[in-house]
């Protein structure tokens, strides 16, 4: 089972993705990415761009700032931008307010489901290729990721206790950390959007709805290694 959620994990999947942009004479399998395809890529829409609290270079979205129930009270990403071949670290604290959690009749439950989607793309620096979004979906919790356990999720709540899951009362700490390896990266400009959201049980079926925990939107250069092959 590990073994598959790194390439879930999204940033090593946008990273291999970029990779297998690359020119196919490094290893001689035949890509689906031509360099001629058109691709959409859903960057962040400049004129309404919210900065989030904290040393960091996200900003809220692709979801509007107002539909986002969890309250960022500040977001440490460190080094910022990101490097690769260096370990990152990622500090989210925030809360969901008391009232909307009256509003919404959130049940501890509901965060127990919760999901994490990061999606990825990039604009290659070399030709100007495209690489098409990609998204990822994990479970928002506590959990190590990767083959080697090189990747980490981690949820503290309000008393510092490492927890399974968000807490529904109080502020949350949301940790992660994990290094992005550079043989694996086309240098160019990538876009994450990382969103956290969750379903609120309908009466009926099919009246289940997803509400937006929080979304955030990094851009950044990375700076890629020559192949060692
Ligand atoms: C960008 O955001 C502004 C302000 O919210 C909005 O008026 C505009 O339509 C948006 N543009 C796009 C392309 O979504
Ligand atoms: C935090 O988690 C610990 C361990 O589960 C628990 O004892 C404590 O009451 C929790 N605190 C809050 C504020 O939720």
């Amino acid at each position: 089972m590990k073994t598959d959620i790194l390439l879930q994990l999204g940033l090593c999947a946008l990273s291999l993705t970029a990779a297998a942009a690359a020119p196919a004479t490094h290893n001689g399998i035949q890509h689906p990415l031509t360099s001629n395809k058109i691709i959409t890529i859903h960057g962040p829409n400049l004129s309404s761009k919210q900065r989030i609290p904290g040393h960091n270079d996200a900003f809220y979205g692709p979801v509007p700032k107002d539909e986002q129930i969890f309250r960022i009270e500040l977001l440490e990403i460190a080094p910022s931008p990101i490097l690769v071949n260096k370990y990152f670290f990622i500090l989210l604290r925030g809360e969901i307010p008391r009232s909307t959690r009256q509003d919404l009749h959130l049940q501890p439950a509901d965060l127990a489901d919760a999901t994490l989607s990061i999606t990825g793309s990039a604009v290659l620096e070399k030709d100007g290729e495209e690489i098409e979004p990609q998204r990822y979906t994990i479970p928002l919790r506590t959990a190590e990721l990767g083959t080697e356990g090189e990747a980490h999720l981690a949820i503290r709540n309000a008393t510092g206790a490492y927890v399974d899951h968000l807490a529904l009362e109080g502020r949350n700490d949301i940790l992660f950390d994990y290094w992005i390896p550079g043989p694996f990266v086309v240098t160019g400009k990538y876009t994450f959007e990382i969103e956290a959201s969750l379903w609120r049980k309908g009466k009926g079926k099919g009246e289940d709805r997803r509400i937006c925990l929080f979304a955030l939107t990094l851009t950044q250069r990375l700076e890629g290694e020559e192949w060692p092959w």
